[in-house]
């Protein structure tokens, strides 16, 4: 297995421009490539970066398809704070079509089921981007996932809810559960590369890379797969005790 790649980059920008060439070069090797993408703050500048380097020509990803990697359950695609208007708002660059879960499926769980089964049937993805949570989780994979878990429905932990009250307008708004592609799924992935910065992620940023894998801290699966690089700022990196 092929060590994972930990790069350690200085500011917003340059941690935009890195994670830019890299969904870019997934495009440039494999035009049709299908990419996995976040939310959440952390992407929202390589997110404008890609926008950029689209629009003067740089990054040509007009055949690549994204999936989003997760969404809220029990509201509809209108409403704030969902995925579904994130994406609309922040990810503004011409991928050839960009799969979202639907928030108001009648049967939430049938409903991503099939979303991870389409990804597979398409021939699974090329680059998977992931950010962490607080509390370690990928996509909706709140601590409690294990390495095998599919996608599914998960109820939100309070963390995680309180992460995104603001975008919702009150806590109160923010859904109790989550439709997430599972961290099997996640692992499929032929190429991941998570993205980390601020201090506020370094304990959890240590304890993935370093630490035990278990499903306490669901990022720490990611140990076992066999392309994943790391991509953090200085402060994000700040308690690796290898650097
Ligand atoms: C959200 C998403 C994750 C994202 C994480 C980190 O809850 N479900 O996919 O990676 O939180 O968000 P941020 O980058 O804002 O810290």
């Amino acid at each position: 297995m092929a060590p994972m790649q930990i790069e350690i980059v200085s500011g917003e920008a340059a941690l935009a421009a890195r994670a830019a060439d890299i969904i870019c070069g997934a495009a440039h090797t494999k035009p049709d490539a299908l990419i996995g993408l976040p939310t959440g703050n952390t992407p929202l500048a390589t997110y404008a970066e890609l926008t950029r380097r689209a629009a003067s020509g740089a990054c040509d990803v007009r055949a690549a398809t994204v999936y989003a990697i997760d969404e809220f359950a029990g509201a509809t695609r209108a409403t704030p704070g969902t995925n579904s208007v994130f994406y609309r708002q922040h990810l503004r660059v011409p991928f050839r079509a960009v799969h979202i879960p639907n928030p108001g499926a009648g049967d939430p769980g049938e409903h991503i089921r099939a979303f991870a089964d389409a990804i597979r049937r398409a021939g699974g993805l090329d680059l998977c981007v992931l950010g962490i949570g607080v509390n370690g989780h990928i996509a909706f994979n709140e601590p409690g996932s294990a390495a095998a878990a599919p996608a599914r429905v998960v109820e939100l932990t309070a963390a995680s809810r309180e992460a995104h009250a603001e975008a919702f307008g009150a806590l109160a708004n923010v859904p109790a559960h989550g439709l997430t592609l599972g961290v099997a799924d996640l692992l499929a992935a032929k190429a991941i590369l998570v993205m980390a910065q601020g201090g506020g992620k370094a304990s959890m940023v240590r304890a993935a890379i370093e630490g035990p894998q278990t499903a306490d801290v669901p990022s720490s699966w990611l140990q076992r797969h066999h392309d994943v690089t790391w991509l953090l700022d200085e402060a994000a990196a700040g308690q690796l005790s290898r650097r």
